[in-house]
């Protein structure tokens, strides 16, 4: 374990010194990771940093709200409304790197112009660890690695938390006194609810995939999992009275892991397990059942795209 305090200290004059007067921008996710590095960086050169935070209309249930009232103290704090522009950007696509290739791309349009609004010559990342090692690793394509530095010609890319793991960088928000909604956050991909959605995105498929993630995270969070959600694989039969109908099945993944690289589906307790199914079937007419992946990893990833 580090010391977080000294951490926090040599992090913040590194920051300070590797930035001086210059402008630096950072895109906020929500997740831990990049909440912790703009914490960092906004301690570190304050209002120089413009946190830019891009609804793509991909993100779980409030999260939008959320970020609004964790970052509010910072005053450059920017929402961009997106959500139409990805949604639109991903209709028709179908294959799960093409998404993250449509969505990457989005993200970058939308950010370019925030970084040549803002003058920024720093950009300020909340890559850590195990993000190098799997991209390094060409196991997955992680947006929040590549294309960014590429798409604008900055002068200098900070990572203040890139040696880091999850755990440190939780520990490390406890003592910079973020909320514990941000820093017990599960992790959530770059690509958002779109990776938890087989085949094609449709508002319909992405309303499911939202509801039910919600009842997943609050009915899992008291066994502590490192990530729990639903996701939306396909449709198949089902009886609501006396009608069959064609609905969607919803998958629900909880797994337990240290850095994400590895994990294991947890045992959660048949009550547990039969509440969400409740909850979702009843919150959603067009669901037609509820399934638990019991897959670790490997063999299968923790997303399902
Ligand atoms: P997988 O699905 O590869 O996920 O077992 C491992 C961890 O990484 C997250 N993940 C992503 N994060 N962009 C991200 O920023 C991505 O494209 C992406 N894909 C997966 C996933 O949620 C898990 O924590």
């Amino acid at each position: 374990m580090i010391d977080v305090e000294a951490f926090i200290k040599e992090a913040t004059a590194e920051i300070r010194q590797e930035v001086g007067d210059a402008n630096a921008i950072i895109a906020l996710s929500g997740g831990v990771d990049s909440s912790v590095a703009a914490a960092l960086a906004y301690r570190a050169i304050g209002d120089q940093l413009t946190p830019v935070y891009v609804d793509t209309g991909l993100m779980r249930k409030g999260e939008t709200e959320q970020i609004r009232e964790t970052f509010s103290y910072m005053d450059s704090l920017r929402i961009v409304e997106a959500q139409d522009r990805f949604v639109g950007a991903l209709e028709g696509v179908t294959d799960p790197e093409e998404k993250r290739h449509v969505i990457g791309e989005q993200f970058i349009r939308e950010f370019e112009r925030e970084a040549r609004d803002t003058d920024a010559d720093y950009l300020v990342q909340g890559t850590i660890y195990p993000d190098r090692i799997e991209s390094e690793g060409n196991i997955k394509s992680h947006h929040n690695v590549g294309g960014l530095p590429d798409a604008v010609d900055f002068e200098g890319i900070v990572e203040p938390v890139r040696e880091r793991y999850k755990d440190e960088v939780r520990e490390v928000a406890r003592e910079l006194g973020l909320e514990s909604v941000v820093s017990e956050r599960m992790p959530f991909p770059g690509p958002g609810l779109a990776v938890r959605i087989v085949g094609e995105v449709t508002a319909e498929k992405l309303e499911v995939a939202r509801d039910a993630t919600h009842v997943v995270e609050d009915e899992v969070a008291k066994h502590d999992p490192w990530q729990a959600f639903a996701a939306v694989l396909g449709k198949a039969t089902g009886v609501k009275g006396d009608n069959r109908v064609h609905g969607w099945v919803v998958a629900v993944r909880s797994v337990e892991s240290r850095d994400g690289m590895t994990a294991r589906a947890q045992e959660l307790p048949w009550e547990t397990l039969q509440r969400i199914q409740s909850r979702i079937t009843g919150t959603n007419d067009n669901v037609s059942r509820v399934v638990y992946d019991v897959t670790h990893k490997p063999p299968a990833t923790i997303e399902y795209e």
